[in-house]
This record gives C-alpha cells, sequence and structure tokens, in this order.
C-alpha cells in the first residue's frame, strides 16, 4: 500500500494503484527500478549560468539529495522562463496562474518515449540539461524522488493534488516499458481512448477524469472540439491546492477597499489584514517588498512579490530571474509587518502547444518531426503529441463572503505604531506557492485583477 500512498498525488483511485505495491518508488534505488527508457541523451553543453552558479558553494538542504535539488532548480528555471513568456501573451490586467512542476512532471513522462531531437529539445526546454551527472534517463529517478519528497506528506494540513495521465488513441499498441515506468515513477499510465471514431465522447471522458481528481473544481478542461478524430495522444497535467494559513486573518478584520488596476483604473477588493511576524525584506535596488506566508504544518508557503507604489509590475517581471528570486527568498527575515492582501480566487486555462513550441519544444508537436518510438511499438512510430492543456485552480482562504462586511476602521484603528513595516497588495503583485525545504516552485502566477472573486 505504500506505492499508493506515493502515487495518490498524481492519479488518485488508489485502488488502482494496489497491483503495483511491491514496488515504492519512495525507497528503491535506481538500479532496481529498471528505469531503461529507449533513448539516453547526454548534453554535451552545460548553460553559462549553470557554470558560474557552480562556482558558489550551496547550501543544499541537509538530507535532500544535491541530484533533487538540481532537479528543482532545472524546474524552477523552467517556471520563470515560461512564466516570462506567458506575460508577453497576456494583457498586464490579466491574471496569470499555473503549477509549472506539473507541466514539467507531464512533459518528463513523454520524455520516457522519446529519442533524438525531440528528447533534446525536451531535455533543453525543461532545463533537464542543467543536472550534473545528467544522462537524460537519470532526470525520472530524481523526478520520483522529488515527488515523494511533495507529496508524501505526514501533514494533512495542506491540499496539495496533483493529476497527469496521457491518453492514447485504442488503435495504437503501447510500449509496455513506457507504460510500466511511466506508471511506477509517475503515477500515470496511459489511458486508451476511442478517438478515431468517438472523438467528442473521449474528451468527455478525460475531462470527467480531470473532474473526478480535482474535486470537481476543475471542469472543462479540454474545449470543445479540441479532440477530433485525428487525435493520436493527449497530455493533461491539472493541479489542485488549498492551504490554511499557519497565521490566519481574523474574518472581522476584512475591510472593503479599492484595488489598482492600471493607471487610473481601481476596483473594489475584500481586503485580509493583520500584523505579525512574518519572512519578510524589502529590496530598494529591485524596487519590490518581499513577503513569505507560510501555511499550516510550514512545508509550505506563498511568496508574495510586491512592487513598490510608483513601480509597474511589468518591470519586476521583465527583471526576473531565478538568482535574483533566490537571494531574495534567501534574504527574507522576520519581521513584525502589517499585512493587507485581498482575498483572491484564480482561475487559469490555457494550451500549452504553442508557448511551449515558442521556447523551443519543435518537434513534440510536429508529426512529421516527432520522434517517439518508445511510446509505440514498432508500427506505430509516427505518434506526436497534438496538443497539452494545462488548467489551475487556488482557492486562498476561503472564508464565504459574509467575512467582507467589516470596515475599515477595524484595520486601521490597530495601527498605532506608524514606524512598523507595511506590505499593502492594493496593486499587482507576484506570487508563487513553494515547497520550502526543496525550494520547489509548485505554482507561480500573478495577481492582476482580484475583483471578481470578492
Ligand atoms: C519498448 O521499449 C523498450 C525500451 O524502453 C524497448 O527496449 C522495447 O523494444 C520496446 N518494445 C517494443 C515492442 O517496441
Ligand atoms: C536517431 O538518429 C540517428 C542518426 O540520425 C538514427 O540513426 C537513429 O535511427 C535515430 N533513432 C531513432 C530512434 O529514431
Ligand atoms: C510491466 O508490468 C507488468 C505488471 O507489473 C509485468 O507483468 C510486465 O512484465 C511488465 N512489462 C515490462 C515490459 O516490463
Ligand atoms: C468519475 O466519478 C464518478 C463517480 O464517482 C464515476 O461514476 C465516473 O466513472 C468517474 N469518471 C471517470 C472518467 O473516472
Ligand atoms: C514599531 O514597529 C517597528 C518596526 O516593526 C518596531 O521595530 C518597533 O519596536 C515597534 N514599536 C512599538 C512601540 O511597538
Amino acid at each position: 500500500m505504500r506505492l499508493a500512498a506515493c502515487l495518490c498525488f498524481l492519479w488518485l483511485p488508489c485502488l488502482l494503484s494496489v497491483t503495483l505495491a511491491a514496488v515504492d518508488v519512495c525507497y528503491t534505488k535506481p538500479k532496481s527500478l529498471h528505469l531503461e527508457p529507449m533513448c539516453v541523451h547526454r548534453s554535451p553543453i552545460l548553460h553559462s549560468d549553470v557554470l558560474e552558479a557552480d562556482k558558489t558553494p550551496e547550501n543544499i538542504p541537509e538530507g535532500t539529495n544535491p541530484r533533487v535539488w538540481e532537479l528543482s532548480k532545472a524546474n524552477s528555471r523552467f517556471a520563470l522562463r515560461f512564466y516570462k513568456h506567458m506575460v508577453k501573451t497576456r494583457s498586464p490586467e490579466t491574471n496569470i496562474f499555473m503549477s509549472p512542476l506539473s507541466i514539467s512532471t507531464a512533459f518528463a513522462m513523454t520524455k520516457l518515449g522519446a529519442c533524438n531531437n525531440t528528447l533534446e529539445q525536451l531535455m533543453d526546454v525543461f532545463e533537464f540539461n542543467t543536472i550534473k551527472e545528467k544522462t537524460s534517463d537519470q532526470v525520472h529517478y530524481f523526478f520520483a524522488k522529488l515527488n515523494c519528497r511533495l507529496y508524501r506528506r505526514k501533514d494533512q494540513s495542506i491540499e496539495l493534488v496533483s493529476a497527469n495521465r496521457l491518453f492514447g488513441e485504442k488503435s495504437f499498441v503501447f510500449n509496455e516499458t513506457f507504460q510500466n515506468i511511466s506508471e511506477v515513477v509517475y503515477g500515470a499510465k496511459l489511458m486508451p481512448l476511442n478517438f478515431k471514431e468517438k472523438p467528442e465522447l473521449s474528451r468527455q471522458i478525460i475531462n470527467e477524469w480531470i473532474s473526478n481528481k480535482t474535486k470537481n473544481k476543475i471542469q472543462e478542461t479540454l474545449p470543445e472540439n479540441a479532440i477530433d478524430s485525428s487525435a493520436v495522444l493527449v497530455l493533461v497535467n491539472t493541479i489542485y491546492f488549498k492551504g490554511q494559513w499557519s497565521s490566519k486573518f481574523n474574518k472581522e478584520h476584512v475591510f472593503k477597499d479599492d484595488f489598482s488596476l492600471g493607471a487610473s483604473k481601481t476596483c473594489p477588493v475584500s481586503m485580509m489584514y493583520q500584523e505579525n511576524e512574518f519572512r519578510y525584506g524589502k529590496f530598494k535596488a529591485d524596487n519590490v517588498q518581499v513577503l513569505e506566508l507560510p501555511y499550516k504544518g510550514e512545508e509550505m508557503s506563498m511568496v508574495l512579490i510586491l512592487p513598490f507604489r510608483k513601480t509597474p509590475l511589468s518591470e519586476i517581471e521583465n527583471n526576473l530571474q531565478l538568482k535574483k528570486l533566490t537571494g531574495w527568498l534567501d534574504s527574507l527575515r522576520p519581521t513584525t509587518v502589517s499585512i493587507q492582501i485581498p482575498r483572491f480566487h484564480i482561475e487559469d486555462k490555457f494550451s500549452l502547444k504553442e508557448k511551449l513550441e515558442a521556447l523551443g519544444l519543435k518537434d513534440l508537436f510536429d508529426p512529421s518531426q516527432a520522434n517517439l518510438p518508445g511510446i509505440g511499438t514498432e508500427e506505430g512510430n509516427n505518434l506526436y503529441i497534438s496538443e497539452a492543456y494545462h488548467k489551475a485552480f487556488l482557492e486562498v482562504n476561503e472564508e464565504g463572503s459574509e467575512a467582507a462586511a467589516a470596515t475599515a476602521v477595524v484595520a486601521y484603528g490597530r495601527s498605532i505604531n506608524f514606524s512598523r513595516e507595511e506590505f499593502i497588495a492594493d496593486r499587482p503583485f507576484l506570487l508563487l506557492i513553494r515547497a520550502i525545504s526543496t525550494n520547489t516552485f509548485i505554482f507561480t502566477g500573478r495577481v492582476s485583477d482580484p475583483c471578481d472573486s470578492t
């Protein structure tokens, strides 16, 4: 049963995983796992920033496998790169919310069957080639280890549920080794569907599966007509998160306030207030305040990055680098801060295909170029990924709308100490939800418009 517990994060119906109970990936050495994907890629090139990072010794937390740490960092690199690309495709007034970790995980699964250029591009775009001892097959093992850290938590106060799955046309014969590794390492196997004859039904089955895995919070991930009879393989990943603050906001201190949407536009929000000690930093050179709000259990936190009042968020976004961000996070100090944060609810969905293509993941989606011989059998070697969708949902401290009734007086009446630090998120800010010990960015996003949800 232990494996079933480990696999729940990816594939919830634990009962279905019980047959594999003999293999617990969380307690297994790589050699005994037989992770032998069809192709192995060893990247000869190191990115220059990786070389630079190598010179400064890192404080890898005790008990963390250095390669798992590097994988987490590779995922963060991808996360920022992808986020910056997202920014280009969205207007500044639009919220962004996603789980870069979930995206990396799903494509790592696909990577199990990839060869040649397709494999190389996957290693490159997802930054997996920045991991030392970095043959492509080992990435899977470290992913499994990272997942064990993230999802096999004793503390149940956080809900973090991720569901990944590959859905394939049933007339294809899929490689058994591929299915086995995918299931053992990622908790996800390939579900055959009748795309050819029943594309609409297949779409509904996939959407229902996702809905089932996310407590019905995520529905209709695949839009109408997303699947046609030529679909071969559809890759879906979803993630659902709900956390309780370690230090909760008092409902009675919620007040109506204006949130700045742009230069002259505002909208009403329900602003939560509290004054407490948090890890906090004010970075004058970068024009940002950074605040870390831990969730119950202290294993995960939400980091809020708020530009100074005169600084547009886009300026912060354009200059965002992993090194800078990590620098901020490492410099946060316990500080008594008076904080105001709007209540919000974010839901986001988008197709990954063209965004990843723009980052260099071209062959995988190209019927004439994709090289995924490890997924099918010899006859089925013309596989390619026809689409990839992502949908994420975040609900923070949902206390019910009646809590919005209190007045501003309560919030300000307590504020006698004018020299205390203030963090007032009444304008667009960035957020990320991270697993603290491995510094894994589980979610990234920006809150530009929290108005609808109040
Ligand atoms: C399935 O994939 C493995 C490598 O992971 C390969 O050795 C084997 O030949 C493949 N099987 C078929 C039927 O293609
Ligand atoms: C990979 O490329 C090499 C050289 O171009 C080729 O010989 C080999 O057959 C390719 N492998 C696969 C699995 O397509
Ligand atoms: C895949 O797993 C099943 C069930 O554990 C096993 O019977 C089968 O031999 C495995 N196949 C391969 C190719 O590893
Ligand atoms: C979703 O859950 C319902 C009720 O538990 C079940 O009847 C249905 O078969 C599930 N659908 C999928 C696609 O797993
Ligand atoms: C006021 O806030 C500042 C900054 O947090 C703190 O250093 C100081 O001790 C506080 N003074 C009082 C009287 O609470």
